[in-house]
Order: structure tokens, then sequence, then C-alpha cells
């Protein structure tokens, strides 16, 4: 093991968690919930992430309440969830890895089939795809999210989580409220960026209240949108430094907006024709098809490509960085952290290669690795997350 491997391998805190190395995997929608309910392959999927060695496996996005969610595929946070909640946070932990779960809202881009009533928005908004209108919410609107995502870690904490990822970015509700590009809002939730970071920061302070002081409460957050009149790496410096003072524990920086530019948080190829045929509307096929290419825009791949933005807010605060972004070897993982950051989370080299972090001590094993085709965000939408060229064996073998 040479000295690179060495520092990936050595623990570190986070909050009241000590992480046997300084490796997260990233949120990474897994597609295989039904009914917004847990599945064996859900399950499955994150016992393996754990016995492949990473430190903590993030279950991604769930919902703080049914009204948050796109499509029918995703769960949202629940009292009849707990106990097979419980079922995967328990094979995790016998795996000797800890779990964390995503919680947010889609905000403006909830499918109104799926949830039965108008979207939710920072303001009022048409979403072309969905063909709906969403509703600026109101301050009773606002009080009542709050709650949801209290009352949403509670019960993953009762489901033996041991953090919460708020999932403030990617243009999901958080990120609507921060952003200019959709927050048009004239009250005390709108204008300048201490009004338009109040909604995070209460919610910040909700949760903080009922957990306690060292439970750790993650924010993914955007470096930047990616789009004109968005949100810029200027306000994201200071919206780190709030952060950090109302009790997030870490932070990771991440980039792009789901509803206009999703490629760019991921970089590399767009798998249109995988999209096209896993899309189960037909507006959305149709539109993918004939205009997929104008539509969705994409990003070159560069390797750590969050690096130098993700930088500036690790130099900002004290508080643990975990750096996501292109991370496809070792050396990259060693290039972050030399770089000064806590930890990093990674998403398609992880979903590539379950077993990277055991690898680490093989390098032979390590020599086949992620392309960045980006079919396997493709696949979550066509009944599960996988790799095409998986090295370590495709769980839906
Ligand atoms: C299949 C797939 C699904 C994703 N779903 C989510 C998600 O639910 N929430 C989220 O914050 N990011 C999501 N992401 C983005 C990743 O968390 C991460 O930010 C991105 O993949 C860049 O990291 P990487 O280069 O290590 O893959 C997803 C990425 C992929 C590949």
């Amino acid at each position: 093991m040479n000295t690179e491997t060495n520092s990936i391998l050595s623990s570190r805190s986070l909050g009241q968690l000590k992480l046997k190395n300084r490796i997260i995997k990233a949120g990474c929608f897994e597609g295989m919930s039904q009914n917004g309910g847990v599945t064996p392959d859900l399950i499955e999927h994150h016992r393996k992430m754990a016995a492949g060695g990473t430190a903590m496996t993030t279950v991604a996005y769930c919902s703080v309440s049914h009204d948050g969610r796109a499509y029918d595929h995703e769960m949202w946070m629940r009292k009849e969830l707990i106990p097979d909640l419980k079922k995967l946070t328990s094979k995790v932990h016998e795996e000797g890895a800890y779990a964390s779960i995503q919680l947010g809202h889609c905000g403006y881009f909830a499918s109104k089939k799926v949830i039965g009533k108008r979207p939710l928005g920072a303001s009022p908004k048409f979403n072309l795809f969905r063909m709906s209108f969403a509703k600026a919410m109101n301050a009773a609107d606002i009080l009542t999210k709050i709650d949801d995502f209290v009352n949403a870690t509670s019960m993953a904490i009762e489901a033996g989580f041991d953090a919460v990822e708020i999932h403030a970015g990617h243009g999901y509700l958080l990120s609507q409220f921060l952003s200019p590009y959709t927050n048009k809002r004239k009250d005390e939730f709108g204008g300048s960026l201490e009004n338009r970071l109040r909604f995070l920061v209460e919610i910040i302070k909700g949760i903080r209240k009922k957990v306690g002081a060292d439970f750790p409460i993650l924010v993914k957050m955007n470096l930047y949108d990616g789009i004109k009149g968005g949100l810029e790496t200027n306000e994201a410096i200071d919206i780190a430094k709030v952060l950090e003072t109302v009790g997030v524990s870490g932070l990771i920086p991440s980039s792009g907006f789901t509803s206009r530019t999703p490629f760019l948080m991921l970089r590399g190829r767009l798998p249109i024709f995988e999209m096209v045929a896993n899309q189960t509307s037909w507006i959305m096929k149709l539109s993918l098809a004939l205009f997929g290419k104008l539509m969705v825009q994409e990003y070159t791949y560069t390797k750590l490509f969050h690096l130098e933005d993700a930088k500036k807010i690790n130099d900002t605060v004290n508080i643990p960085v975990i750096y996501i972004g292109g991370i496809k070897t070792p050396e990259d993982v060693a290039q972050a952290l030399d770089s000064g950051f806590d930890f990093v989370q990674i998403g398609r080299a992880l979903i590539h290669d379950n077993n990277f972090v055991n690898n680490l001590t093989n390098k032979s094993n390590n020599l086949n690795i992620c392309d960045t085709c980006n079919r396997c965000v493709a696949a979550m939408d066509g009944g599960g997350v996988y790799c095409v060229s998986n090295i370590t064996g495709n769980y839906l073998d």
C-alpha cells in the first residue's frame, strides 16, 4: 500500500461519526423503489456498496413528503417506511459501513399526476414537460415543509440512518429558493441572498434543534446552476458560510439545475437513445427523440471538474467539505484529499465498480475504469441503476 492509499484509508470524524476511510457513496437515484417503497434490490444495492469498502453509503433522493415527487418510483418518508428502511440500514451496518439518506423535495418539477395536485414552487412556474403550473408557496406551505424536513429526519434516525443529506442543490425545491432564476418572491423569502436562504436556514435550525448538537447534517448545494440569472459561485461561498454558522456538519458542493442543465453535475456522454428508450411518458419520449440534443446540453468530462470552485468553499469554512464530481481513480481521490478536502463522494465510479475501495490495495483491478458513458443515468428510469460494463458484476444478474 503506498502513501496515497494510506491517506484514503485513514479514518476521520464527521460530526459524531468516525468514518473508517474517506470514501462515501454519493446519492445516485437508484430507480429501485416501487410505489414509493423499499425493495430487496434497493437493500442489496446499498449492502454491496458497504461490502465494497465505502465508509458510508447514501440512499438517494427520498422526498420529505408525498408532494415532492417527480416519479412514482421515488420514495417519500413516512412512518410505514421505517421497518423496511431499518432492514436496509441493518444490512449496511452488518457490512461495517454507515448509512446516510438524501432528503429533498422536487418543488416545481414534481409531477401533478404522481402527487395528485398542483406542484409547489418558490414562485409560479410553468413546467412544459409535465404541463403543470406550480403554485408559489405561501407562509403556511413554508412552515409545513420546514416541519416535513424535521420530521423526515426524525424518521430517518428511527430507521437507523447515521446521517442525513439535505438536498439543496440541482434545482430541487431548496435550490429553487436559493436561485435568483426561480425565486422571484417579494417577501422575506425572496430578493436578497439572506432572504433566499431563509427557508433552508429555518430547516437546518429546526433539524438541529430536534437531533442535538452532534448528529451529522450534510447539505448538498450548488456552486453554480449553469444558467443565465442563476446562482453563481460568489453567492455559493456566502451560503456555505451561513450554513456553517447554523450547525451544518458537512457540505457537498455540486452544480447544475435538473430541469435546465441536468448533465452539468455529471459531464460526459449524453445517453439520448437510452433515455428515450426508458421514458414512460410519451411526451418526454417524443420530445427527447426529436429535440434531445437541443433540450439537454452535453458537457465535456474533465477530471475533478468541481475542484477549483469547491476549493473556494473549502477555503472559507471550517466544517468538512466533501468533494464530489468526476472521480474515477484512486489517484483522483488522492488529489482531492491532497487539495484539502476531508472526504470524497463518488457516484459513477462506484456504480461501475462496487469494490472500488477494497480494490485500492490491488491496483491491477482498477485498470477498467468508468468511461462516463452515463448509461447508468438513463438506466435509473428503466428499472434500476446499473453499469453496462460493471467489472464487479451487474446486480441485476
Ligand atoms: C445514475 C445517477 C443518479 C443520480 N441521482 C442523484 C440524486 O438522486 N441526487 C443527487 O443529489 N445527485 C444525483 N446524482 C449526481 C451524483 O450524486 C453526483 O453528483 C454526480 O454523479 C457526479 O459525481 P461522479 O462524477 O462521482 O459520478 C446522480 C448521478 C447518477 C450517475
